[in-house]
């Protein structure tokens, strides 16, 4: 768990960063229908989660530094009993101070007449400019009441700073309680992984095996996936973003697992790719050990020093000689790097951040060169080949063979560490913990 400490020294680096005569302004996730009466379970927004750990909707904080009054303001729904005995129980606006440490609260219907106030004089305006236009339409509305009042001496803030800048690098470095907490999610999900392997056989279903996966996240306190689970079986594996889980799983077929567990908020994503039967045929085997190679030559590639794409070049060029020696590809090695000729078997990047968001914050390139690597980032490897069923001008023992394998890794100051490492990924290891 996040400590309360540690939430307030984010919102002291965050208002130390953003300098004196200046307030943020971050707005909580707000509800969504689902059908009709029924909304989605709610997830609080990361960044406004990130700076107060409060987990309602309908919330908006203020970070005011040197505000006499207290720096950190929370507006939010004031307890009642009806709403609470119908909804679900609230902080209300002395929770809000009491335990998430705010020096002021007020009902979130009184902002329109308090957050004006606070705003007027200052310089600065920090908020997600451009993340959801109602908020925005909101945040000018409440600069021009204060403009109003211009010939009675207010002062509007003159200038709007997108807030993402500083507050996306705070959390594309993660301290030694987020990287705790990750570990932990990470090793749930790659236990789930390793559950599945041990359970799966034909004439399971895909959706057999996402809700064994799912009963594994739950039994460990972990409610939802980090994002829609993928169990995607023979040519389904083809398909990156597969979510249907509905096919019947072939004797004969790889399954296709890409799946992570989200615990307090942090995310974890794993891929691996196995035989439903539990032993790899031949053309499987030769796919599956080259994604493996490069694989690893790009966990290699992750340490200090280097830059977040040199594991992505690492991949395609190991990926690269594979194709030529499949037969999917023919040509000179460096032509076909240029040329991007393996886009056709592998089409997405080798990996992105990884902490509140599954592709989490944080830029990746700075003044147009590719972003450093540095201790306390943590990011995805996940190379893979993807051969339909239909493809053409290709071996036929190949068609239908789609393959990634995806670990989510740390960059600590002598290198990295695999926090996926739990689970499996030589032919080996997964033929014989499926056949155990
Ligand atoms: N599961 C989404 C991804 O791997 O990026
Ligand atoms: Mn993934
Ligand atoms: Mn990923």
């Amino acid at each position: 768990m996040i400590s309360r400490q540690e939430f307030a020294r984010r919102r002291a680096h965050l208002m130390q960063s953003m300098g004196p005569n200046s307030i943020a302004i971050i707005a909580s996730s707000q509800e969504q229908v689902r059908s009709r009466d029924v909304d989605y379970l709610f997830r609080q927004d990361s960044d406004f989660h990130y700076l107060s750990g409060f987990p309602e909707p309908n919330a908006i904080m203020a970070l005011i530094p040197g505000r006499e009054h207290g720096e950190f303001v929370m507006f939010c729904n004031e307890k009642d009993l009806e709403m609470e005995t119908w909804h679900g129980r609230r902080y209300g606006t002395e929770g809000a101070c009491a335990t998430f440490e705010a020096d002021d609260a007020f009902p979130i219907d009184d902002i329109d007449d308090i957050l004006p106030g606070m705003m007027e004089g200052r310089d600065r305006i920090f908020y997600e400019l451009g993340k959801r236009p109602e908020f925005d339409r909101r945040v000018i509305d409440w600069v021009n009441k204060i403009r109003t009042q211009v010939k009675k001496g207010a002062q509007p803030p003159g200038e709007f700073v997108d807030l993402r800048h500083a507050l996306h690098d705070m959390r594309l470095f993660k301290s030694s309680a987020e990287v705790k907490l990750m570990r932990q999610v990470t090793e749930i999900a790659a236990d789930a992984h390793c559950h599945a392997m041990k359970v799966c056989e034909p004439g399971m279903t895909e959706l057999d095996i996402e809700a064994e996966l799912h009963h594994q996240f739950a039994r460990r306190g972990a409610r939802f996936p980090a994002y829609p689970s993928i169990v995607a079986s023979g040519d389904n594996a083809c398909i990156l973003h597969y979510t249907e889980n509905h096919s019947k799983l072939k004797n004969g077929d790889l399954l296709l697992i890409d799946a992570g567990a989200e615990l307090h908020n942090y995310a974890s994503d794993i891929t691996r790719t196995f035989p439903i039967n539990g032993k790899f045929s031949r053309a499987q085997k030769r796919v599956y050990e080259i994604v493996l190679k490069a694989q690893l030559a790009a966990i290699e590639e992750v340490k200090p020093g280097n830059h977040w794409m040199q594991p992505h070049n690492k991949a395609v060029e190991v990926l690269t000689v594979g194709m030529v020696e499949l037969g999917l590809l023919k040509g000179e090695l460096d032509k076909l790097i240029e040329a991007e000729a393996y886009k056709r078997f592998y089409m997405h990047k080798t990996g992105h951040w990884i902490g509140l968001d599954v592709h989490d914050v944080g830029d990746y390139q700075i003044d147009g060169e590719p972003r450093v690597l540095e201790p306390g980032m943590v990011m995805t490897v996940e190379p893979g080949m993807y051969i339909p069923a239909d493809s053409q001008g290709v071996d036929k023992s190949l068609l239908g063979i789609g393959v990634r394998i995806e670990d989510d890794v740390l960059v600590t100051p002598d290198g990295h560490e695999v926090l996926s490492s739990g689970v499996p990924k030589s032919v080996e290891e997964i033929e014989q913990l499926m056949s155990a």
